[in-house]
């Protein structure tokens, strides 16, 4: 426990007050200004949380100034080139990597709860063949509480855990479900003779006549590899806004399935994991190398809505190591597919061209993990739309480990932040009668 404060002085009445600075293991000081308002009489305003650390966590580290990545203490480099993406779900839900014996139980448990019950797979058919993937994985995760509530006690540890695996289990089922739907395909079951990646993979591409995967008609294991791989990237990013999310509906103690439909919904949007799709239709609209200076001139321009989708980052100010794994791997699976993709070419004349650029230099915008992410899902044929999806089952696992490690702690108080009013001060109720036309200033 350290002895060093934060001293803040209220200049207009000259009051000040000592608040605690707390240590982490890692990272930055925080200071705990939690009776800042009864002390001072003031709160601080923060939107975004650029700089308000929500919670506790064991489970990430991330320096952004660095570059560095850490599961439970772990480089990300050293999990993506030797594990298994179950193996890392197993570390970031109980906090070590597991043993044989552990993991083999755990693959166990998680294909055995990967098949959905046959009225939820109904659901699908409640949707129009062209309802985004992403729509439906909210809805269908989120009705997953309409089948799991009545027996399910979030305050018994065994309940959680049951929970967790079931979410790892369902959610490629209910993903592969989401495309088969979209292009009128029939549903694939699940099966346990297979990987966490190889199973998504054979219910989405599986035919009636043919399994996608069986003794005759194998994957390249690279494939799988370079699939795994993503999955491992993309399973954690601490305190993002997805994940919050989870944390913020948990906090109310609700039903877990819904807080992770909640975080789904989070996700989806552009500036966090609905990137990847927007960088691949931004790639198609630049259209060629010869473009790219106009593009970047664009992306430049405050007038000009469009941004340079795959760059930036809230915390990572000089490289996002996951971006710069992901770019060998493309490498690697282009070349195992023979495929040409004349959008890579471009995402890397991109990059090149935006890194020498004074605007991206001087803001420290570079390529994060969602600008190559999409070019290796291209290669193995995942459709565009199903890109954030795919984000969606990865980090599904540090959902899960977030919420459980929130449902951990003994006094949870439920997120309720505070606001700065800017709005009408009191006023007294006019008749209708009374009222002046109301035209709204643009
Ligand atoms: N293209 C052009 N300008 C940008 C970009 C970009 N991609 N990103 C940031 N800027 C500018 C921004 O206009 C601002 O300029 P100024 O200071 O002159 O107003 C400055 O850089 C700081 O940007 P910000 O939006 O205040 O930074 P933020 O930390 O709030 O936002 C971000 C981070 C990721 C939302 C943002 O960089 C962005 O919108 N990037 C594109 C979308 C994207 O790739 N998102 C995926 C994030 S990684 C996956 C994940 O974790 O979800």
């Amino acid at each position: 426990m350290s002895n060093e404060t934060l001293t803040v002085r209220h200049n207009a009445t000259g009051k000040e007050v000592e608040y605690p600075l707390l240590k982490g293991s890692l990272g930055a000081d925080t200071a705990d200004m939690r009776s800042l308002n009864k002390d001072l009489g003031c709160f601080t305003y923060d939107p975004g949380f650029i700089a308000t650390a929500s919670c506790k966590s064991k489970i990430t580290y991330i320096d952004g100034d660095k570059g560095i990545l850490l599961y439970r203490g772990y480089p990300i480099e050293q999990l993506a080139e030797n594990c298994e993406f179950t193996e890392v779900a197993y570390l970031l839900m109980n906090g070590e990597l597991p043993d044989q014996t552990q993991l083999r139980d755990f693959n166990e448990e998680i294909s055995d709860r990967a098949t959905i019950h046959e009225s939820l797979r109904k659901f699908f058919d409640g949707f129009h063949y062209d309802a985004h993937p992403m729509a439906m994985l909210v809805g269908v995760v989120g009705s997953l509480s309409a089948f799991y509530h009545s027996d399910l006690n979030i305050k018994d540890p065994d309940s959680r855990r049951i929970c967790a695996a079931r979410l790892l289990g369902k959610m490629p089922t209910i993903a592969a479900a989401s495309y088969r739907h979209s292009v009128g395909r029939p549903f694939v079951y699940p099966r346990m003779d297979l990987s966490y990646c190889e199973n998504f993979l054979n219910m989405m591409f599986s035919r009636s006549s043919q399994n996608y995967i069986d003794q005759n008609h194998y994957i390249d294991p690279n494939l799988v590899k370079a699939l795994n791989l993503l999955f491992i990237l993309h399973a954690d990013h601490e305190q993002n806004a997805s994940t919050s999310t989870v944390r913020m509906a948990g906090s109310t103690g609700a039903n877990p399935y819904a807080c992770v439909a909640a975080g789904i919904a989070a996700l989806w949007g552009p500036a966090h994991g609905g990137a990847n799709e927007a960088v691949l239709n931004m790639l198609a609209q630049i259209g060629s190398v010869e473009n790219v200076p106009k593009y970047i001139a664009k992306a430049k321009d405050h007038n000009d809505p469009f941004r340079l989708m795959g760059f930036g980052h809230r915390v990572y100010k000089n490289f996002d190591p996951r971006a710069t794994i992901i770019r060998k791997t493309c490498y690697e699976v282009l070349e195992r597919t023979h495929t040409n993709d004349p959008l890579f070419e471009l995402a890397l004349a991109l990059e090149e061209f935006a890194l020498k650029d004074d605007y991206f230099i001087e803001k420290k915008l570079y390529p994060n993990v969602d600008f190559y992410s999409g070019i290796i899902y291209k290669a193995l044929h995942i459709p565009v739309d199903m890109f954030t999806v795919m984000f969606a089952i990865a980090r599904t696992a540090g959902w899960v480990a977030h919420w459980l490690e929130m449902m951990e702690e003994t006094a949870t108080p439920i997120s309720r932040p505070r606001q700065l009013y800017v709005g009408p001060p009191r006023r007294d109720f006019v008749a209708i009668v009374d009222r002046q036309p109301f035209v709204k200033s643009i």
